[in-house]
């Protein structure tokens, strides 16, 4: 059993600190060497760490950190996936203290402590659990399994990279299991473990009206303003249920039974609270469906970001060319990302008038994931959750995706265990992104025991 003392919490927060002032932005270019910077460290770490080989893989983008520690030849192995790229800081003007310059404070989940900086949840602070955890268990002679580290600088910007060197790397990959923190749980007194990722389909569309911007007095009326015709063919993309309106969206979706919709709507769920923390007079979803299956269950689409025209001080009178939006649809099992990008884009062209000229892009995607809790990785991470917290964790299908997850268990035929110990508002990708200090020690607690189950249950079957 792992017991942190004052010295070792202190050393780890330390040296996550560290880790976390390295911008590893990988959206933008400009920060590539400090992508790679991060790699490094991240290597080192490993190192450090007990990784008796490591290994910076280059790919065309940002490079794959591999490290690992062999045991015995007979002993289950567990690779241990995450990333240590983080998403673009801004709006900059809405953080508290600056993003890449990690502050401890208290808030009121986490009344402990809380480490404000961008990637402190998602995900180096719990990819970093993982290889404390790691180090503890060396360090103690309590290793039971080989270990495989693969931490990759490209999740955020889709894992094209990481699909291709999966691929190529199958046998060096060989694993039992597949251990990721890069999600969440429900709350600090109630542990939950992540059953499911929905999938991801994300396009860009551009309306071009006119061939160039009009002056709106002299045309007004007369010329289709892109952006008025682009809201409205948004609009059209719900209808009054709030059900998505592409023909064939909803085709091949899984409908849980009435019995699994019981039971998921146990893990408990305060609305009001919800609403309160995130500043809303209501919710809002699809009919038939509450808010938990509305982010779990269902699929849904966004408008991610939208412009055009001109949006700078006071007013310019003017009838823009070009209208632009970034739409992404989350999905569930039974959706396939790629034939979702296939019908937006048909019913996308057919919802335009002729006075627009529509060009649509595809951005990355990834298909939905889902897990029986029956396999063994499942119940060692029930086990290792069910000790350090003294209460039963409970499965809950998360809203956000992890391509790469579906793809390891095409590629590599291996189950994921999703052991996220950050909160829904912790605020990843938001401003004030922070990560909970009891989580951190919680994981770094939790996750040895979960080696330890895992090899006895490998052991008995
Ligand atoms: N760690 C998140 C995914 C996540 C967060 C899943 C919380 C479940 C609960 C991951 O880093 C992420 O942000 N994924 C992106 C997709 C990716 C292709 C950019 C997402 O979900 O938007
Ligand atoms: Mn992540
Ligand atoms: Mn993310």
């Amino acid at each position: 059993m792992v017991h942190l003392d004052k010295n070792e919490k202190d050393s780890y927060l330390a040296e996550l600190i560290e880790l976390l002032k390295i911008p590893s932005i990988s959206a933008d270019s400009q920060y590539a060497p400090q992508v790679r910077e991060t790699a490094l460290w991240v290597e080192k770490a490993l190192k450090n760490a007990g990784c008796t080989s490591t290994e910076i893989i280059e790919t065309k983008g940002h490079p794959i950190v591999y490290g690992e520690r062999m045991v015995d030849a007979d002993a289950p192995t567990v690779l241990v996936y995450g990333h240590y790229d983080v998403q673009p800081p801004d709006p900059l003007e809405l953080w508290d203290s600056a993003p890449f310059d990690p502050v401890v404070k208290p808030t009121e989940l986490h009344p402990e402590g809380a480490l404000f900086a961008r990637g402190a949840c998602d995900d180096k602070g719990q990819m970093y659990m993982h290889i404390k955890a790691f180090e503890w268990m060396v360090k103690n002679n309590q290793l039971p399994c080989n270990v495989k580290f693969m931490i990759e600088g490209e999740e955020e910007v889709g894992s094209d990279n990481l699909e291709t060197f999966i691929v190529a790397a199958k046998e060096r990959l060989a694993n039992d299991v597949i251990l990721i923190s890069d999600t969440g749980m429900i709350s600090n007194d109630q542990p939950s473990i992540t059953t499911g990722l929905r999938g991801l389909t994300y396009m860009e569309v551009t309306l071009t009206g006119p061939n160039r911007d009009l002056h709106s007095g002299l045309y007004g009326g007369a010329v289709a303003n892109p952006i008025n015709i682009l809201s409205k063919m948004i609009a059209q993309l719900h209808d009054t249920n709030n059900r998505i309106t592409i023909p064939g969206f909803y085709d091949g979706v899984a409908e849980l039974s009435l019995k699994e919709r019981e039971e998921m709507a146990q893990a408990p769920f305060n609305l009001e609270a919800y609403k309160e923390e995130i500043g809303l007079g209501d919710v809002w979803g699809e009919k038939g469906y509450s808010t938990a299956e509305h982010t779990a269950i269902r699929p849904s689409l966004d408008v991610n970001g939208i412009w055009g025209g001109y949006t700078g001080e006071g007013a310019k009178t003017v009838i823009p060319s070009k209208a632009h939006a970034k739409i992404s649809m989350r999905l569930v099992p039974g959706q396939d990302w790629e034939k979702i990008a296939d019908l937006f884009e048909a019913h996308f062209h057919s919802l335009a008038p002729k006075s627009v000229h529509v060009e649509i892009t595809r951005h990355h995607g990834g298909e939905p994931y889902v897990t029986p809790i029956d396999n063994i990785g499942y119940k060692a991470a029930y086990k290792a959750y069910s000790e350090t917290f003294d209460k039963a964790p409970i499965p809950v299908r998360g809203g956000g995706s992890i391509p790469i997850v579906p793809l390891f268990e095409k590629v590599l035929g291996s189950k994921s265990v999703l052991m996220g110990f950050g909160l829904d508002s912790d605020a990843i990708h938001s401003p004030n992104e922070h990560f909970g200090l009891f989580n951190f020690y919680k994981g770094i607690e939790t996750i040895p025991l979960f080696y330890k189950h895992f090899y006895a249950l490998k052991k008995s079957n």
